[in-house]
């Protein structure tokens, strides 16, 4: 089942020079194809809707400082079984519990900190496919 999911590398794997080991991981996966690619900083308008279903929860300020403190790399990824392929790559929220192996897992220590952004669901794909690339079909 072929799929789009939207990929963002936070700033801090931006700022630790992780982009090429991150975006190598998912280029190798057998039929994944990047199909955007776009550095930028994201400004608060763009992190509400993103973030939206946190708003109000005690992370969330925080959060979305984090995300607008540098650029991010944001990427749309297509293929098979994508959504949730990109989710097992980059392992569970907290990088302490991720798995060696997982993208959390190897870089991460911090929660907030947690180097990538993937879409949860089909639902998720397509509503943050169209904050970050409105002007794709
Ligand atoms: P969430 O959607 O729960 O995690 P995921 O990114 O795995 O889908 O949370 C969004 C981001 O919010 C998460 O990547 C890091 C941050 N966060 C915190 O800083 N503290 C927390 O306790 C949680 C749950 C998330
Ligand atoms: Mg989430």
């Amino acid at each position: 089942m072929s799929q789009r999911t939207l990929v963002l590398l936070k700033p801090d794997a931006v700022r630790r020079g992780l982009i090429g080991e991150i975006i190598g991981r998912i280029e190798r996966k057998a039929d994944w194809t990047i199909s955007a690619l776009e550095l930028r900083t994201l400004g608060q308008d763009v992190l509400e809707q993103h973030y939206g279903e946190h708003k109000g929860k005690p992370f969330y300020e925080p959060l979305v400082a984090f995300m607008s403190s540098g650029p991010v790399v944001a990427l749309v990824v297509e293929g098979e079984r994508v959504i949730e392929g990109v989710r097992a790559l980059a392992g569970p929220t907290d990088p302490i519990a991720a798995a060696p192996g997982s993208i959390r897992g190897d870089f991460g220590t911090i929660v907030r900190e947690n180097l990538i952004h993937a879409s949860d669901s089909e639902e998720s794909a397509e509503r943050e496919l169209k904050i970050f690339f409105p002007s794709l079909v």
